[in-house]
């Protein structure tokens, strides 16, 4: 690249940082995240450091931030307030070290006392007492200069007023960080992006009666101008800011070598989402004063301390536009397609929007920036939508009132536990009436607690359906294998590999044949209850006919909204078709039920009301182990009722209506020869 090429991106990027900065400072708005702003930073610096002939006055490292705003009247800091350079890997760090110890010419085997203090993510302010008494109050501003927000600072509860300790300098700018806790941000989401944002736009109020509404917070950490200070390390300093009543870090460490600081960066990392404040890295700083004065400045950073950077986890982004994806049940999952972007060295370019109803409550738009979050397995999830970058054009987004696959509307069901409308919306089209649901089914079916059948993973699933290979269950077992030797990619052992893992599937057993079906609610432990129930595949395929589907509630663990979702299941003729199909081709092994005759042999029971000294799981535990059985309801099919304390009287009076046998605890204690 010519000088003048280079010379024309580095005026572009410093003119950018210079914008963020002005929209931060002035406007308290975050374009970008932190760890976006550190990298622009980092890549100007690092084009001056590689082209000597780069300069420029607004170059981040002649300046320190944007010039306050004019609201308010500005003063200087008798001791400007530097920021810190930042240290991103062990490597780093090693040379931080290193450049210490050259610096003071000491063998690169000493060994140096740093305090590790988390860095707070929020505004800095600087508070400066006289003879005791808070007397005024600053932000940072460019570093030089500052805005003077003593009254605003006031309301903030963490902030002595009137300190009397002795040992008090006689004057101090004692200065620190304001922030929001993370649960105290949950009220203000709907004004602030981030916590961040909240706590500078507080701290900027005109009204100092605003600012006390704010649950503002100020951790302090470092001194600027002092008269009479008598501490000569770092970490002696942060106790006495503790005796004299101000809040620290509670997470601050002494540590000595590169060695540990990086132990206790990866422990603070881990605790990191669990603590109910932001940080982005942790500041160490060289904890003998002496030491300090000697390192001294570079540019506008001591050389004695550096900030370690945690990779982010958040980045904000655009959405492109709104997919929605639909589930083996025929729910509608919303999912933003977004502008890729890196987040801890991930390139995300998908993020969930969960349901409908997320979407409303968020006000989720296509073209809208938001901050999208990564936090370990989990699939990214939008975070926040900056409203103030919302295109003037915007429109809300409308959820499909048809299904976007097959084109059957698409529903809210009721819930019949919570009593409201489900969060999600359904395609209300059954089964294999929708191609979407039907991929989704086949591929549960083949999955690993279902079929699990070897080589026939979800993208065979995807491609075999695009070249009508396979509709229906019952199709993977009749495959074309000479139509797939053909295919791009397969070959003749591949072929009967494949052969041989589906064969090999055609015996199974009931339950994960039940579980494999895909029918809604029917998990794996309820396909085991209801393979114990029938036993036999036969008489599970038969219920419809029979129209049992109410004495199902007598198996414990089997309640209306399972009992619902079979019968829907069995009202579909296409699900009768696939389970005749499968019939024919399946050898489905009949539940196993060991059966030993325990003294409850052939009994079931029922508990109503509250039991002395036993819980409902052990009496269960108990029945069974016996060879008796628990059911859910009274009905003819009940032998013992057994009665507790404040039983349901409803079923006291069936189980006498129809006759059934009233049992206190002890007696049933007594059928089991046991006293209780
Ligand atoms: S010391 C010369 N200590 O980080 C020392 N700063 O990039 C400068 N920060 O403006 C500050 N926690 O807003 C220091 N324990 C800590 C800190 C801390 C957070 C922030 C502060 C400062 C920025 C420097």
């Amino acid at each position: 690249m010519s000088d003048q090429l280079i010379q024309k991106e580095y005026n572009k990027k410093v003119k950018l940082i210079n914008y963020y900065n002005k929209k931060y400072y002035n406007d308290n708005i975050s374009e970008i995240t932190d760890a976006e702003y550190d990298s622009l930073k980092k890549e100007i610096i690092d084009l001056e450091k590689k082209n000597k002939f780069l300069r420029s006055k607004d170059s981040p490292s002649k300046i320190i931030g944007y010039k306050p705003s004019k609201n308010f009247k500005k003063a200087k800091h008798k001791v400007p307030m530097l920021s810190l350079s930042n240290a991103f890997s062990e490597e780093d760090l090693l040379n931080f070290e290193k450049k210490i110890l050259n610096f003071l010419s000491q063998n690169v085997n000493s060994s140096i006392s740093y305090t590790a203090e988390p860095k707070i993510d929020g505004i800095s302010a600087s508070l400066t007492y006289l003879n005791g008494k808070l007397k005024s109050g600053l932000s940072r501003g460019d570093g030089k200069e500052g805005e003077d927000i003593t009254s605003n600072l006031a309301t903030i509860k963490d902030i002595p007023k009137n300190i009397l300790s002795k040992d008090f300098p006689e004057e101090i700018d004692i200065r620190g960080e304001v922030f929001i806790k993370n649960s105290d941000f949950e009220i203000l989401k709907e004004k602030f992006a981030n916590p961040r944002n909240a706590a500078s736009g507080s701290l900027r109020q005109k009204n100092s009666e605003d600012t006390k509404k704010i649950p503002l917070k100020f951790i302090a950490y470092t001194f600027g101008f002092q008269k009479g200070l008598k501490v000569n390390n770092q970490y002696d300093y942060l106790k006495k800011l503790n005796e004299w009543g101000f809040k620290t870090n509670p997470l601050n460490k002494l540590i000595t070598g590169v060695d540990n600081l990086i132990k206790n960066y990866n422990e603070v990392e881990k605790k990191r989402t669990k603590l109910n404040f932001d940080i982005d890295g942790i500041v160490y700083k060289v904890n003998d004063f002496n030491l300090q004065k000697r390192l001294g400045y570079v540019a506008n950073a001591p050389r004695w301390a550096i900030a370690h950077k945690f990779s982010s986890n958040k980045a904000v982004s655009e959405i492109i536009d709104i997919d929605i994806q639909i589930g083996r049940t025929g729910a509608l999952t919303p999912v933003a397609k977004i502008k890729p972007i890196n987040i801890g060295g991930v390139l995300v370019s998908n993020a969930t929007l969960h349901n409908e109803d997320e979407i409303n409550r968020k006000d989720i738009r296509v073209r809208d920036t938001v901050t999208v979050e990564r936090a370990g397995d989990v699939i990214p999830h939008i975070l926040s939508v900056d409203i103030k970058k919302r295109p003037k054009n915007s429109k809300k987004f409308i959820f499909p009132q048809i299904c976007p696959s097959c084109g059957s509307k698409t529903i809210k069901e009721f819930n019949s536990i919570t009593k409201k409308k489900d969060a999600v919306r359904r395609c209300s089209s059954e089964g294999y009436d929708c191609d979407k649901i039907s991929i989704e089914k086949l591929k549960h079916f083949v999955s690993k607690e279902a079929f699990n059948i070897d080589g026939f993973g979800k993208k065979i699933v995807e491609s075999f359906w695009k070249l009508n290979l396979i509709k229906f269950p019952q199709d993977i077992f009749k495959l074309d294998f000479k139509k797939i030797e053909k295919l791009d990619g397969w070959g003749q052992l591949s072929v009967e590999n494949l052969k041989y893992s589906i064969n090999e599937k055609k015996t199974i057993s009931f339950e994960r044949f039940i579980y494999a079906l895909g029918i809604r609610h029917i998990g794996l432990e309820n396909a085991k209850l209801l393979s114990k129930y029938f036993e036999t595949f036969l008489k599970f395929k038969d219920l419809s006919k029979n129209d049992k589907f109410n004495d199902l509630m007598n198996i414990d663990g089997i309640g209306e909204t399972q009992v619902n979702s079979l019968k829907n299941f069995f009202s579909n003729k296409m699900n009768l078709i696939v389970l005749d199909e499968l019939g024919k081709i399946l050898t489905i092994n009949n539940a196993v039920i060991k059966r030993k005759k325990g003294l409850l042999n052939n009994k079931t029971f029922l508990v109503t009301g509250k039991l002395n000294g036993i819980s409902r799981a052990e009496i269960k535990f108990l029945i069974e182990e016996n060879s008796g059985t628990t059911v859910s309801s009274v009905s003819k099919k009940l032998n013992y009722l057994i009665v507790g304390d404040k039983p349901t009287k409803r079923k006291v009076l069936n189980a006498k209506e129809l006759n059934i046998k009233i049992i206190d605890q002890v007696q049933f204690l007594k059928m089991l020869n046991k006293t209780s």
